[in-house]
């Protein structure tokens, strides 16, 4: 039985290898796609996220989601992902439209429709989940799993201290956090681990399909982006969360309680890991990742993909 998701993205490269993950592997039912802002504003990355879909032909609803922070100031990654947000590849004319409710009522309807079945995995900003939470109070009890990318038991990289898709909604990753909801949070201290060096590049982009050509394009700008901000190479943050949800046993997780930092003004938007032995709570966080596994699993989903 495959596993049913909603993905929350902020469509940038690493969201698009998230989506080609989806989209391409058996194990996965994509049930829809909602777009936040973060990487970029909500216009690009909704745009961003349906050329994608409409290029791999993933015949998936795509949503537009919130367009700014809970409270704080609208923060996006540009610097990293470029102006478009998804940097790199040339992409025909869109003809996929977003549908036409909020992103944040469809995550709600679908959860109660198949309750304890649905998995979601936000790989942006925590804003979209945080509303649904607070619309709908029965969410984190309804929710099969939350699967999320963000934070870090060690450094930051959008500061020293915070992952960037806690630092831009540092509240609604408090409200997720602390929802009792169950999550795995893949954070820096696992996705860091998940590196795309040269000669893997080189091995997808010799596919010479039009997907793989896309994630070739939009790799080589990434990786140059990423050797521009100081990382040799680019690491598959968002994918990760997918890979878990195919084959958790790809990933090793801790058991800890999460709390995020809300008040101090140097050290806002990091994430506190309590002990192992002290956690009560329903957060598992990854600690190893087997890299090698990851790739096959990648490779699989570029073979059902035009
Ligand atoms: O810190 C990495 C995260 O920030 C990833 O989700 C990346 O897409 C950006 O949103
Ligand atoms: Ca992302």
């Amino acid at each position: 039985m495959a596993e049913k998701i909603i993905m929350d993205v902020d469509t940038g490269h690493d969201d698009m290898v998230a989506i080609v993950m989806a989209a391409g592997l058996q194990e996965i039912e994509l049930m829809g796609i909602v777009a936040v802002s973060g990487n970029q504003v909500l216009e690009k990355t909704l745009s961003n996220t349906l050329k994608v879909c409409e290029l791999i032909g993933a015949d998936v609803p795509v949503f537009a989601g919130m367009d700014r922070p809970l409270l704080r100031p609208q923060l996006i990654g540009g610097d990293i992902h470029g102006e478009t947000g998804l940097d790199g590849p040339v992409f025909p004319p869109l003809c996929k439209n977003a549908e036409p409710i909020h992103g944040v009522r469809f995550i709600i309807d679908t959860v109660l429709a198949h309750p304890h079945e649905i998995t979601l995995v936000p790989v942006g900003p925590l804003t979209d989940i945080a509303m649904a939470m607070r619309l709908e109070p029965r969410l984190s009890s309804l929710v099969k799993k939350i699967v999320l990318m963000g934070g870090s038991m060690g450094k930051g990289n959008r500061t020293p201290y915070a992952e960037f898709n806690i630092f831009a909604d540092p509240e609604a990753a408090h409200i997720v956090f602390s929802s009792g909801a169950p999550i795995v949070m893949m954070g820096l201290d696992v996705t860091l681990q998940v590196l795309l060096d040269d000669p893997l590049l080189q091995r997808f982009r010799s596919r010479r399909t039009k997907s793989a050509t896309m994630f070739g394009d939009s790799m080589t700008f990434y990786t140059k982006a990423c050797k521009a901000h100081g990382s040799e190479h680019p690491a598959m943050h968002d994918p990760c969360c997918i890979a878990y949800v195919a084959e958790p046993s790809l990933f090793t997780l801790e058991r800890r309680d999460i709390t995020v930092e809300l008040q101090d003004k140097l050290t806002y938007g990091k994430t506190y890991a309590s002990k192992s032995e002290d956690a009560i709570g329903n957060t598992w966080v990854g600690v190893k990742a087997d890299a090698p596994r990851f790739w096959e699993l990648l490779d699989r989903a570029f073979d059902s993909l035009p």
